[in-house]
């Protein structure tokens, strides 16, 4: 067996390492995102202890609160979403490193005020100069914030600054590749850190693990024994309070063209030649530069939408989305995408990749499965028996693990055979709760470690897949002709012809 040789260089997915002493900047920090997901993770990995004692955190907003509110604040969210405080005096401690600057993204001044801030804090702190500018903001933020951050020198040092930008990048091909030009007029890809936060989940990188740590499923891996693919992303709640936010988005925006698409990206890339960051996103873009839409004529037959309308979940009411607060009662946006995607290259060619996410579906699971080819000569077939293609899933979420179906001699003197399933499960192999994404995403662009990060092109090349689909239903259309799905169902019928026109159906979860 041939290792890689231990080239700094070539060393990605993180090994147990400590970061460098550095203010993360947080932009946006009243907002939900940093009460709820990153001081909460950033303290479990204070908890964990992950982090230099100088880490800082400075709170940027435009409300006027103090250091001691917003320390109280971040407090209450850490006590509310994480494992809660544990230990006084470590929070005490960490407490110690939550400053606040109140400031208002379009103002240059604010940025003057902050950069002065930031340098003051050095000193008190020895944070080195080393800065994580964090963009928690609405993305209508990005572009200015990004600007003012360049105009002001904030970014300059392609060593010490680094820019972490949440989802969604661009609402669009041509919007995101207007963003890729404003960050890279202000700094090097190498200083930017673009969430997706289904990275970051332990599952996910898991499939790396599973693909290419194992030397009996890569053979397999391709057209000559795989039938097709699919790829579920199932949510069982609904728009709850964000339809400002997903009336303008939808699930395309909001699922598809980043956790769906990197779920696929995963599944369907070549092995890269070593883990580092760039190999392996290059292999990424490759796959997704060969892939469209599978009926570029004819865009029924590659993606469906769908919208839940009014229903029942565990037994409660519960409204159509044109019902939520907040919606318009015409609107068209789709809480439910299915696509069928195809892949022009020599592992995948005529492999279809079946995706399909929604909101208010029966419940919370993802899940990608492996359905193989069928025998080629049935010989146990009889009218009373029908074998089941072998299948490989690897459960996302929740219950995590990965499950081999395939066929099984039931006991008895008959000839019969059965269904079963072979299967490992996280929980009770390792005993252990796997990580929040954030934490183990927080704690890589603070090490300068962009394995888990989406760099421009391939951003640009998920947008390019999925824009047949967003142009067409971007068209003002009749809200009569939005398929519907009631609440608490699996899908529209569009979606199901989708499969069934190909002779195949969607795995009932
Ligand atoms: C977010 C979407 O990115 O992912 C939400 O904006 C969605 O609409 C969420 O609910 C799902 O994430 P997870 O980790 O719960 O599967």
């Amino acid at each position: 067996m041939v290792t890689l040789q231990e080239n700094p260089l070539r060393v990605g997915l993180r090994q147990e390492r400590t970061p460098e002493p550095l203010i993360m900047v947080i932009f946006g920090a009243s907002g939900d995102l940093n009460y709820r997901k990153l001081i909460p993770a950033i303290y479990q990995l204070k908890r964990e202890r992950q982090l230099p004692a100088e880490l800082t955190i400075v709170g940027v907003a435009r409300r006027d609160w103090t250091h001691e509110y917003f320390r109280q604040k971040m407090r209450e969210g850490v006590e509310e979403f994480s494992d809660g405080i544990g230990n006084e005096e470590l929070w005490s401690d960490f407490a110690e490193g939550l400053f606040y600057c109140s400031g208002n993204m379009d103002q240059p001044e604010s940025y003057q005020k902050l950069k002065a801030f930031l340098e003051e804090l050095d000193g008190k702190r020895g944070t080195m100069g080393n800065r994580v500018f964090y963009l928690a903001v609405s993305p209508k933020f990005f572009v200015p914030g990004i600007k003012q951050l360049g105009a002001a020198g904030m970014l300059e040092n392609p060593v010490k600054h680094r820019l972490v930008i949440e989802k969604p990048f661009g609402k669009d091909l041509g919007s995101a590749k207007v963003l890729n030009e404003v960050v890279q007029k202000v700094c090097k890809e190498e200083q930017v850190y673009r969430i997706d936060h289904y990275l970051g989940k332990e599952t996910v990188q898991n499939l790396l693990v599973f693909r290419f740590a194992n030397a009996i499923f890569e053979p397999l891996w391709n057209r000559q024994y795989v039938d097709h693919v699919q790829i579920t992303v199932a949510e069982s709640v609904g728009v709850e309070d964000r339809a400002g936010y997903y009336e303008t988005s939808g699930a395309l925006r909001d699922m598809v063209q980043n956790h769906l698409m990197q779920l696929f990206c995963l599944t369907a890339m070549e092995a890269p030649n070593a883990l580092d960051a760039d190999s392996i996103r290059t292999e990424k873009v490759k796959v997704l530069q060969a892939t469209h839409l599978a009926d570029l004529n004819n865009l029924d037959r590659s993606a469906i939408r769908g919208q839940y309308s009014a229903g029942w979940m565990k037994g409660k009411q519960v409204a159509g989305y044109r019902q939520e607060p907040g919606v318009d009662p015409n609107s068209t946006t789709p809480t439910y995408v299915a696509m069928k995607l195809v892949i022009d290259n020599w592992r995948w060619q005529g492999v279809p990749f079946y995706l399909r996410t929604g909101k208010r579906l029966p419940k919370k699971v993802t899940e990608i499965a492996i359905q193989f080819r069928q025998v080629p000569l049935l010989i146990f077939q009889s009218a009373a028996q029908q074998a089941s293609p072998n299948v490989l899933t690897m459960r996302i979420q929740p219950d995590e693990g990965i499950s081999l179906r395939f066929e099984a001699k039931m006991p008895g003197a008959q000839l019969r055979t059965r269904t079963v399933d072979m299967d490992f499960s996280y929980g009770s192999s390792f005993g252990m709760a796997t990580a929040d994404a954030y934490t183990r995403l927080l704690l890589d662009c603070m090490l300068g470690d962009q394995t888990l990060f989406t760099r421009a092109d391939e951003v640009e090349e998920a947008w390019r897949v999925v824009t047949p689909a967003l142009s067409a239903w971007e068209a003002p259309t009749d809200p009569a002709l939005v398929p519907q799905y009631e609440a608490g169902t699996w899908e529209p019928t569009e979606a199901e012809f989708l499969l069934n026109r190909d002779g195949r159906r969607w795995r009932r979860l």
